[in-house]
């Protein structure tokens, strides 16, 4: 088998509402990842078109998610932090992968099924692409690991199914150019830890969405501790106290969600937080849990909005990454087209 330099790539869509799903299931662990690889993280612009926006608040939103990555304590110096459509080669390849994916494919991807609804001639025809654009901004970095939330998946294993397809549509052509037998790694998810599915607060069965109209669902990243105690005093629970073991979860999916959300923002098991709060009563698990949020999570939301209030050094930093990220990008489409055979200068 070809190797590859380990290389971390991923993504989040500037749509608003960041949460703290978006912060456990992606953005924290970015921040872990920054120790032990090359990484890359990409404000997803040309995603968000997907689905309409207001030009004006997209450009805020864009701001937004660059400042909590570098709030969180993702270093843009080490490592890259751009946003997507600065560098061209995202849609370039995304085409290529066009032409690779079949229908098949990505009719089967859940995500587009619920986020087109019953309306699905409406849909966009980028909203139905969606999957192949994403992997292209992986692949455009033959990133070979890619930290993300479970609901991502299967969008990851599409990724992966569209490079193996490259690597052997194209078998001849990328050996006859020298670069071995496979041009694209198979990049790996890493969708770990405790809070790899953070549940809305009103409801154990939905996922934490930016997108739904109840406020209380979700703990933004900008919420204020008023706000954050608010919202977790006032999250559904049933009448039992915590149980002392992780099976004792089962079939309690809104203690399940407290209890994953409390370990991942203490880096602990939720074995380890049973062991500490088993037989407590929810108003006692509550009030730590109101603590540890407020104390994890005001520090970022505060650094978030300092930030914020200084547009010109989040768009440097932008451009910076941006640069950086197009050499990398642009060599991969060299690569790219001599292996498909087109003609460009040299
Ligand atoms: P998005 O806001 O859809 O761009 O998501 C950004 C990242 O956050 C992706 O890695 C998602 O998988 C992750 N994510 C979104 N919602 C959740 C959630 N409720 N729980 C865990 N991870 C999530
Ligand atoms: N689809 C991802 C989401 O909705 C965002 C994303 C776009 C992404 N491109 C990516 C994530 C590449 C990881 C790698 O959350």
């Amino acid at each position: 088998m070809a190797t590859f330099s380990q290389r971390v790539f991923s993504g989040v869509q500037p749509t608003g509402n960041l949460h703290l799903g978006n912060y456990l299931g992606a953005i924290q662990r970015f921040v872990e990842l920054q120790e032990r690889y090359e990484c890359i993280y990409c404000v997803v612009d040309l995603h968000a078109i997907t689905v309409p926006q207001k030009p004006a608040e997209l450009t805020r939103q864009i701001r937004e998610v660059t400042a909590a990555f570098l709030a969180a304590g993702i270093d843009p110096r080490r490592h890259i932090v751009f946003n997507q459509s600065q560098v061209s080669a995202h849609a370039e390849l995304a085409w290529v992968f066009n032409c690779v994916a079949r229908m098949g494919w990505l009719n089967r991807m859940t995500q587009f099924k619920e986020k087109a609804g019953k309306d699905r001639e409406n849909a966009s025809v980028g909203l139905f692409t969606y999957p192949d654009l994403m992997a292209a901004d992986i692949l455009v970095y033959r990133a070979t690991h890619v930290p993300v939330g479970d609901d991502q998946k299967q969008h990851l294993e599409l990724t992966r199914d569209i490079a193996q397809k490259f690597n052997n549509d194209y078998r001849e052509s990328i050996e006859a150019n020298g670069f071995g037998e496979a041009y694209f790694p198979l990049p790996e998810a890493l969708i770990q830890g405790p809070a790899r599915r953070v549940m809305s607060l009103r409801d154990g069965s939905r996922k934490m969405s930016k997108s739904d109209p109840s406020d209380y669902s979700r703990i933004n990243l900008t919420d204020s501790a008023d706000a954050i105690a608010q919202k977790v005093r006032k999250a559904k629970t049933d009448p039992l106290p915590l149980p002392s073991e992780e099976a004792g979860l089962a079939d309690r999916p809104e203690a399940d969600n407290l209890v994953g959300i409390y370990a991942a923002l203490a880096g602990r098991t939720k074995a380890e937080v049973l062991a500490e709060f088993g037989g407590a009563q929810f108003s006692a698990f509550k009030s730590a849990l109101v603590d540890l949020s407020v104390a994890r999570l005001g520090p970022i939301g505060a650094e978030m909005r300092r930030l914020m209030a200084d547009e010109a050094y989040i768009d440097s930093v932008l451009v910076d990454g941006a640069n950086r990220a197009r050499a990398i990008a642009e060599q991969t489409m060299k690569d790219v087209k001599d292996i498909l055979g087109f003609i460009r200068a040299r």
